[in-house]
């Protein structure tokens, strides 16, 4: 191992590192001459911080990734025209080297499109202004900034000598994203546009092969790629180009108000092993991290700032298992194959109606084959090659040997986690946070420190921002006479508004009236509110809000926000249409212009200090010394108590928080069947509750004290009964059946040879510095149900405790032997037996 490192050192001194030769044929990407199998895993360097890169790359190359792939996000980097950001979460050159010095290859999706959830697709918001700037077409002011953007990046790669023809890690580069999906909705201009696109990348001189995702007409030497949920079915627009996976979702993202999507680990690893059976040769896991869409950064609109994505590795930096584990499993059984897959051309044998094998039979003897089973319920035993194999209902088995089970992508025989968010006082020095000193800001609802502009009209909210902030004040003063009945007959009039999107508080004379927004599904809304008027000059003040910005679409950098109508019914003249009067605008707020998050803007207004500050107030900013949580465990803040607002931490933006809840009508099953096609519907949970809770705080942002929590809440909550939550992995569950592949892959590793004596064990791990504290449930026999709730069955060995207490009680991790050794003499003739297992860490 040591050795292995000096000889990487050596050959990656700056200035010394080898150059490789990247190619391609119609099987693979060859780097050197030789062919490669290629798995890689996105992970989106701003969507994390630097404190966590090296972990996140180790925990992807020891789940067996080759490859790390990430966007480049314009929009965090050219933050104004010709300003350019390049630190912190923003330090690209940083992120690849950490890939490199890990080992790992890396995949530069330029874009500059991206969609990726994240604000404006990651084009900048002020080139949607620059004079006649139309994006993604043939248009000169947007190819002319594109071909700026990807030349500085390009060439920012080339400096620090990143590409793999340089030495660098970088093996291949993606222009543009998806635009075949909506070329033909730019008319002439979009294939015009595509063409010149791929040109101008190819004209950068990268040395390393240029990708388009879903984009048929790439022309040559550009390859085109899949992105989607199933690939198998994939070829590329040319016998001369590999077949690359740049998509494959292993779960899906939230939006604000929805329910939290999950794909399921066995459907996730068959449709992996499906693309490798059929000729695949590079997949990637679109996001292998999905992380955190601080600050402002969600697109949308209404993403959620988690974008966890249910990944293999969660948004806080844990792997998820059982998801990560079983996907471990199958790269290696993946890679037991590699060299016969990338040597030979396959043999298709039917064994049944929705039943295929694929044997890739070198001519040196060596032989992998994929045995699939594409029935969405059954299961089914198959004869291949004189042999019979039970195959579960949508289930590729991968035979390293032509002969012996390394994997079924059904079977899953890796632990799951049962992790739990732990929560602990922002003062943790305090029994209680409602000792917690605050101090507070209140906003004024409306115009503060003078107007920024008159208009005798509505105007749009993205147009005027300019997405510098989420908020625009559209502010208007109403006459009411002595004579309005409704001042004396307890009529309340009603306000009337519609709006383009997204989100809205209305006040009259400083007192918060209603709050309406719409959706994912339904950006505008309308709504109608009683509102209280008094005699004489009202000050209506209405606070429209975004909440992330479109990423994606065509021509959807002209979709705006903002109000399109106001109205107040129940006049003694009718209705008052205020969408033509003389209105008062402000952008931003008060606190936000004075920097009162940051930590050297914290003194540019007078708070007032209190332990007991108020509840369910308005637009009020909230701040406090808070203690770092205890340990080293991943935090969140939990915001389940507040209304809806931004956080901060020492001035670093943890992100918009809203709890809102998703429809209790909304379906939610209660047990995910993992067979047949996945759809982002299929095995949701959380109906009824909120979308998110907690919001990841990273460790590094904590300093040893003195930390300063900033809040702003727009509608109001109560800031008393916010904390911090630890992620801890608090148990651990197990099932592993007679009939699953052996999970030992030692004796396949050396040689692709099978030991028959090797069996399936029962693998539990408790995290570094715990210890397996008792055992919850323990059952040999026919055991059934899911982690939490499994449930003995009618043959269940009495001493299934005791034997698993023995073995793993007090132990970090331990290996329990489905075996007479461990259990006794077989009292369930004739069933196949199953262990589960679950245990507390601690
Ligand atoms: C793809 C797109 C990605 C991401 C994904 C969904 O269409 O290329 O950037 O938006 O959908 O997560």
């Amino acid at each position: 191992m040591a050795e292995k490192l000096l000889f990487f050192l050596f050959l990656c001194l700056p200035y010394f590192c080898l150059a490789s030769n990247v190619t391609y044929d119609h099987r693979s990407l060859i780097i050197d001459g030789q062919r490669k199998l290629l798995i890689s895993a996105s992970i989106h360097y701003p969507r994390s911080v630097p404190a966590m890169w090296p972990g996140l790359v180790a925990t992807a190359k020891e789940g067996g990734l080759d490859v790390i792939e990430t966007y480049v996000f314009w929009n965090g980097h050219e933050l104004s025209p010709g300003n350019y950001y390049f630190e912190g979460r923003y330090d690209l050159v940083k992120f690849v080297k950490i890939v490199q010095q890990a080992g790992l290859y890396l995949i530069l999706r330029i874009g500059p499109f991206v969609a990726a959830e994240w604000n404006f697709g990651g084009l900048p918001v002020w080139l949607h202004y620059v004079p006649g700037t139309v994006f993604r077409t043939d248009n000169e002011p947007f190819k002319s900034h594109m071909k700026n953007f990807t030349t500085l990046i390009v060439n920012l790669m080339k400096q620090e000598k990143l590409f793999a023809s340089q030495g660098g890690p970088i093996i291949l580069a993606q222009i543009e994203n998806e635009y075949g999906y909506v070329e033909s909705d730019y008319g002439d201009g979009g294939k015009a546009y595509a063409m010149w696109a791929a040109n101008m990348a190819v004209s950068q001189d990268t040395g390393v092969p240029w990708i388009m995702g879903q984009q048929d007409d790439a022309p040559d030497p550009v390859i085109n790629t899949c992105n989607s949920f199933y690939c198998d079915q994939f070829t590329p627009n040319s016998a001369n180009k590999p077949k690359i996976w740049t998509e494959n979702w292993p779960g899906w993202f939230k939006t604000f108000g929805s329910r939290n999507p999950h794909r399921p680990p066995e459907d996730v690893a068959f449709s992996v092993a499906r693309f490798f059976q059929k000729g695949g040769s590079l997949q990637n896991y679109y996001v292998y991290h999905g992380g955190t869409n601080f600050g402002r950064t969600a697109g949308g609109p209404f993403i959620t700032t988690s974008y966890d994505y249910d990944a293999p590795i969660d948004e806080y930096g844990l792997a998820r298992l059982p998801k990560w584990s079983h996907l471990k499993e199958l790269h290696k059984a993946i890679k037991l194959c590699e060299h016969a897959l990338l040597k030979s051309e396959p043999t298709v044998l039917s064994l049944g109606p929705l039943q295929e094998a694929h044997i890739y039979a070198e001519s040196s003897g060596a032989c992998a084959a994929f045995i699939a089973n594409m029935d969405g319920e059954n299961d089914k035993v198959v004869d291949f090659q004189n042999v019979s194999y039970h195959l579960p209902a949508w289930s590729v088995s991968i035979l390293p040997d032509c002969k012996n089970v390394a994997y079924n992508t059904a079977k899953v025989g890796s632990q799951t986690s049962i992790v739990e968010m732990v929560s602990e006082n922002l003062h943790s020095s305090d029994k209680s946070s409602e000792n917690l000193k605050w101090d507070i800001y209140m906003e004024k609802a409306g115009v503060w420190q003078g107007a920024d502009f008159v208009m005798d009209s509505l105007v749009d909210h993205i147009n005027t921002t300019k997405d510098s902030t989420d908020y625009l004040w559209y502010t208007i003063s109403v006459q009411v006479d002595q004579g309005e009945k409704f001042l004396s007959n307890g009529r309340n009039p009603t306000l009337m508004v519609e709006s383009k999107g997204h989100a809205l508080l209305a006040f009259v004379n400083q007192e918060l009236q209603a709050s309406a927004s719409g959706s994912a599904s339904d950006i505008k809304f309308k709504f109608e509110s009683p509102i209280t008027l008094e005699a004489g000059k009202n000050e209506i003040a209405l606070l429209s809000m975004t909440v992330g910005l479109q990423n994606g679409e065509p021509f959807y950098e002209f979709v705006g926000a903002g109000l399109t109508s106001v109205k107040i019914d129940g006049f003694n003249n009718g209705t008052l249409d205020l969408s033509s009067s003389t209105w008062t605008y402000k952008i931003g707020l008060e606190g936000e212009h004075l920097n009162i998050y940051k930590p050297d803007g914290l003194n540019n207004v007078k708070w007032i200090s209190t332990s007991n500050p108020p509840k369910n107030q308005p637009l009020t900013w909230y701040k406090a010394v808070v203690d770092p949580p205890s340990g080293g465990d991943p935090v969140g803040l939990d915001m389940i108590h507040m209304g809806k607002g931004q956080a901060w931490l020492n001035g670093e933006p943890i992100g918009r928080y809203w709890p809102r809840t998703s429809s209790i009508n909304d379906e939610c099953p209660s047990t995910c069947n993992y067979r047949g096609k996945f759809n982002p519907d299929k095995c949701d949970t959380g109906c009824g509750e909120p979308t998110q809770r907690w919001y990841h705080v990273p460790r590094s942002w904590f300093r040893p004290s003195g930390n300063i929590l900033v809040i702003f809440e727009e509608k109001g909550g109560d800031p008393t009964k916010i904390s911090f939550s630890r992620r801890v992995v608090t148990g651990l569950c197990g099932l592993v059946s007679e009939d699953f592949p052996t999970t030992d892959f030692e004796s396949w590793d050396k040689n692709s040879k099978y030991n028959s004596e090797a069996k399936p064990v029962l693998r539990l791990i408790c995290p570094k510095g715990t210890l397996i504290s008792s055992v919850k449930f323990a059952s040999f026999g026919i055991p059934s149900g899911t982690c939490g709730a499994y449930l003995k069955g009618s043959c269940d060995y009495p001493n299934s405790i005791s034997v698993v207490e023995k073995i793993c009680l007090n132990k970090n991790k331990c290996t329990v032997a489905l075996s007479g050794e461990n259990f006794g003499k077989d009292i369930c003739p004739g069933l196949t037996r199953k262990l589960a297992v679950e245990v507390a860490c601690s």
